[in-house]
């Protein structure tokens, strides 16, 4: 039997203008990834991969073509309906951590529970399971700005994590890190993975190629089309 596919993308075009200049930036993507497998995504800077995954998560819309993410539809999704749908399916991790500085990351993990409907103390209890998975229950208390990088993306981890999300989205996790610190995130990513014996799906955006080999699947993004890279 076919595995499922969780997300898929049918000749997707994406591009920007600013002023009387335009960017095309995707010319006809095409991309299925079935459930529960990791794909990283290889490719220079400014090859469209940041743009393809903030389409993939419903930050942003297509121009054209088609893409389903758990067999819906993203197109036909109006504003509050992507943020519904981002809130209960989607993990982000960005490379700058994207935390809100002057919140706890108690109250940063937290907030992903609460955007999804979950009553407070449920969130905090969540939060603090979590940030205990990630080793920062130390510091839950402390506002993320008083964190440290590796610290900021290990709390981003924990909120990427609370509404147990089917798909996971990851933007260079590890380009503002040190390889140490880096590598340590992976290390994490990883052991958290293991721990839901591998039940979710995982795009990963990086340079690195290292990183690659705990991918299912590495594509790579160049002249605005995904291709395979390396297949294991
Ligand atoms: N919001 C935007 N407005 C205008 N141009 C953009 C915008 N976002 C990205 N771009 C342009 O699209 C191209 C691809 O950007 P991006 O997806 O960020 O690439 P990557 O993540 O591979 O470095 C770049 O030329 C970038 O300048
Ligand atoms: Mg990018």
């Amino acid at each position: 039997m076919a595995d499922n596919i969780i997300v898929k993308l049918e000749n997707v075009h994406h591009g920007y203008s600013i002023g009387s200049n335009r960017v095309e930036v995707l010319h006809g993507v095409d991309f299925e990834l079935a459930e529960d497998k990791w794909c990283c995504i290889l490719g220079a800077s400014g090859s469209g991969k940041t743009t393809l995954l903030n389409l993939v998560g419903s930050l942003e819309k297509c121009d054209s073509g088609r893409i389903e993410v758990g067999g819906r539809d993203l197109s036909t999704m109006n504003r509050r309906e992507s943020a519904m749908f981002r809130a209960q399916s989607i993990g982000f991790i960005f490379q700058s951590y994207c935390l809100l500085p002057e919140l706890s990351i108690r109250e940063n993990v937290m907030l992903g529970a609460r955007l999804n409907g979950t009553p407070a103390a449920g969130a905090a209890e969540k939060a603090d399971f979590l940030l205990e998975k990630v080793g920062l229950s130390h510091r839950r208390f402390h506002r993320a700005a008083e964190l440290s990088g590796g610290e900021q993306q290990r709390a981003a981890v924990a909120r990427a994590l609370v509404n147990d999300p089917p798909l996971l989205l990851a933007d260079e996790p590890t380009g503002n890190l040190d390889e140490n610190t880096g590598q340590a995130i992976m290390d994490l990513f990883c052991a958290l993975r293991e721990e839901r014996s591998r039940k979710q799906s995982i795009i990963m955006i990086t340079h690195n190629r290292d990183l690659c080999r705990f991918a299912d699947i590495t594509m790579e993004l160049s002249g605005g089309k995904l291709r395979d890279f390396q297949e294991k």
